[in-house]
């Protein structure tokens, strides 16, 4: 089965082709990091006129580096939710228009999901069951994953995700939009001895997470110790080493809690270099391993919506000619392909834009 993959929910215009016997034959990106620098955070409105602008000339691009006319799909995935409820709109309006004149079967995929499945488009997959850790600008989540659609929260944020609290401290140390990387680089030159910032919840049982507070401390320490260079290194030093620190000591209790031995990490903030070696060090001491999407498909891509389309399609792609967004949907309530799905039905979702996938 081919199809093509459309992810428009935040601030990344993704398209892909994949086809479930031969794998991912093309996808292309436009970030729209540049439109939304000058004001150091997404504007939701200027996202959703990026998508409508880029979305066709991508998807005749991808189609075109796949060598796969439009007649030859066999369906179209897109993100239905979460996310913000414009950016969404465009992406589910073009697919299932797209479907609608080709006559060929439509799926909306959840955006998290989607994330947490990307591992399985690398050539060494993890098996089920594993864990998930999911870090992306929207959420901060432990899933346990049994098998496609099948998820059980082990832990979430309760405030801030953690992608959100590097682009919150990002913009207040002045190192600019999008903040994860940025707050990265800066974080190489820092002194890892200087500050100490808090483990925030790591002290009592559980495995939800809470960053606010240590978005705070990081103003306070910045207020009160100024802007040099050097200090603004040590400070993003301080911060990135907290959460890190807090994500492995999480994922380590989850791996212990449920006996799984494979961690998979997904979402922007799995990008982090750091992060990405703190886990490799938890993964060899437990005798487990850690999976991740190579780095492109760790931030939002439509590699990862088509290959989770792939696996939707068969039970649920359908050829309405109404289309639904879902700006908030909760993971859980996926079941594996083909069972009833709950995702909430459409006008039932969201009153209000949405939230960040
Ligand atoms: O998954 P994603 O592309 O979009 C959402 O679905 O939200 O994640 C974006 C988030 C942003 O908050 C960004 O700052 C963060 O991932 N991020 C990083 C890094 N690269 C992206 N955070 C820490 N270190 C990075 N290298
Ligand atoms: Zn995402």
């Amino acid at each position: 089965m081919r199809v093509l993959g459309i992810e428009t929910s935040c601030d990344e215009t993704g398209v892909a082709v994949h086809d479930s016997a031969r794998g991912l034959l093309a996808h292309c990106l436009h970030s729209q990091i540049e439109t939304h620098a000058r004001y150091g955070g997404v504007v939701p409105e200027l996202a959703s006129r990026d998508h409508v602008r880029k979305l066709a000339p991508l998807i005749r691009e991808a189609l075109e580096r796949a060598q796969t006319p439009r007649t030859a799909l066999d369906g179209i995935a897109y993100t239905r939710g979460p996310g913000l409820a414009g950016a969404l709109l465009v992406g589910a309006a073009t697919a299932r228009a797209m479907a609608f004149a080709l006559d060929i079967p439509a799926v909306g995929v959840h955006h998290m999901e989607a994330h947490l499945l990307a591992p399985l488009l690398e050539a060494d997959p993890p098996a089920f069951p594993f864990v998930a850790l999911l870090v992306s600008g929207g959420h901060t989540m432990l899933v346990q994953v049994a098998g496609v659609g099948r998820y059980r929260l082990l832990g979430e944020s309760l405030d801030d995700a953690a992608g959100e609290a590097f682009d919150k401290t990002a913009k207040l140390l002045g190192l600019g939009y999008p903040g994860g990387p940025a707050v990265e680089r800066a974080a190489r030159d820092g002194d890892p001895g200087r500050f100490r910032f808090p483990r925030p919840m790591t002290d009592r049982p559980g495995l939800d997470f809470s960053f606010s507070g240590l978005k705070t401390h990081t103003l306070n320490t910045a207020r009160r110790e100024g802007d040099a260079p050097q200090t603004v290194a040590d400070i993003a030093r301080a911060f990135q080493d907290a959460v890190i620190d807090t994500l492995a000591i999480k994922c380590r209790r989850a791996l212990d809690e449920t006996g799984v031995r494979r961690l998979v990490v997904a979402g922007g903030v799995g990008a982090n270099a750091a992060l990405r070696e703190r886990l490799a060090e938890v993964a060899r001491r437990r005798d487990a391993r850690v999976h991740y999407p190579r780095i492109e498909f760790c931030t939002d891509n439509g590699a990862m919506v088509a290959h989770a389309g792939c696996l939707r399609l068969p039970g649920e792609g359908s050829r309405d000619d109404a289309f639904d967004i879902a700006p908030r949907w909760d993971l859980e309530s996926l079941a594996p392909p083909g069972d009833a799905v709950t995702a909430p039905a459409a006008g039932a979702s969201a009153p209000g834009a949405g939230s960040r996938g």
